[in-house]
């Protein structure tokens, strides 16, 4: 994600266990939220100050201007995390919390509001994104055990996917690596078809919008192969609906196959390493297309070491530089900046580097 928001203009970005924390003007911020693939939410700091007794806290409280962000029918909901602080009930600190910003009007839009606390210091943060970044809004049908939208992208970024590459899932799903692949591809924006809590805050400002969902989509290949198969006829199914309701449908070729029986695009064995997602040199396809050969998948093996990543195609972008997985600890760090995104903690270096087996 780091790469993702350097590709966005942020100037300091600072990666934490489960967050990145970086500086962003408001039009980086919009543009966060519409163009982040991996990303879950981002949120924008409000106010950090330390209290230990509910007395400070109230006294601080008031000293919040909340008024860039809530409107008075706005109706906030809470997130609030201890540790090693005096105050430890978070629901004591969730009432301080819902005296000082009131309770909104029943039809106001909801706005989140997160309250971190550790050793006393609380940081206190808005969401800016409403539903969960991963939730695009095309994966309506959904089969067994759907991976989340910005994991899957995660997962091609880390593997340094490029589009000319021809790519195979052969156990899609609901077809959610194929479809973020040929959104990837395309260079469309994941957030374009979504709405987000920013624009119901006072403080929006829709000229600013504007000239970011004005932005064109940047295709980055001619046409990427991208093929998505699963035994399922169900799963096929919704990952073709899916993958209409993304606009990718153009670009995705979905069949209902065994793994034993899948060929690659224009036929053949694709050469598969252990996951569901594949990548193979276009070298290996083709001399098995002459040969005409049917994929019969031998046993599959062990990809290369972990940390160690394959070859990189001539003229491929480098991946971006993914740090290991580590678990979630927190609902993200703080510091001075404006905002942060809270992020995946998913086994994405796993998928790095993974490579055609022989
Ligand atoms: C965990 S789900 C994949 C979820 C997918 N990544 C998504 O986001 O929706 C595993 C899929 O593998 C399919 N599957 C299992 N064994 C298979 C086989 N031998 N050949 C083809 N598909 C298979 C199942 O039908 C199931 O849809």
């Amino acid at each position: 994600m780091v790469g993702e928001l350097i590709d966005l203009g942020a100037k300091r970005t600072r990666p934490h266990k489960g967050s990145v924390v970086t500086d962003l003007t408001t039009r980086q911020l919009y543009a966060a939220n519409r163009h982040l693939r991996c990303a879950t939410r981002v949120l924008v700091r409000v106010a950090g100050f330390t209290a230990r007794t509910f007395a400070d806290l109230e006294r601080r409280l008031g000293e919040v201007d909340w008024s860039p962000w809530l409107s008075n029918e706005a109706q906030p909901t809470y997130r609030v995390t201890s540790r090693g602080s005096q105050l430890r009930h978070t629901g004591a600190i969730e009432e301080r919390f819902a005296a000082a910003l009131g309770t909104g009007h029943a039809d106001g839009p909801g706005q989140l509001v997160v309250v971190r606390v550790s050793r006393d210091r609380f940081t206190i943060s808005v969401d800016s994104s409403g539903a969960p970044l991963h939730e695009r809004g095309w994966r309506q049908a959904t089969a067994k055990a759907p991976l989340r939208e910005s994991v899957a992208a995660a997962l091609l970024l880390a593997a340094g996917w490029d589009p000319a590459t021809p790519l195979v899932d052969p156990m899609c799903g609901s077809g959610t690596i194929p479809i973020e692949a040929a959104l990837l591809a395309a260079g469309r924006a994941p957030g374009g078809g979504r709405d987000f809590a920013f624009r119901r805050w006072p403080c929006f400002e829709p000229g600013t919008w504007a000239s970011v969902t004005a932005t064109a989509d940047s295709p980055v290949a001619p046409t990427p192969v991208i093929l998505g198969a699963d035994r399922d006829a169900g799963a096929v199914e919704s990952a073709r609906s899916n993958a209409e309701r993304a606009g990718v449908a153009d670009l995705v070729e979905f069949r209902q196959a065994p793994v034993s029986d899948l060929e690659a695009p224009g036929g053949g064995p694709p050469a598969v390493g252990r996951t569901a997602l594949a990548r193979w040199r276009p070298a290996e396809p083709l001399r098995h297309a002459r040969d005409g050969g049917r994929w019969a998948p031998r046993r599959l093996g062990p990809g290369p070491a972990r940390g160690r990543p394959g070859p990189r195609p001539a003229g491929s972008p480098r991946p971006h530089r993914v740090t290991p997985p580590r678990p979630r600890r927190s609902a993200g760090h703080l510091s001075d900046g404006t905002a942060l995104g809270r992020q995946l903690t998913t086994s994405v270096a796993v998928m790095s580097g993974w490579r055609a087996q022989k």
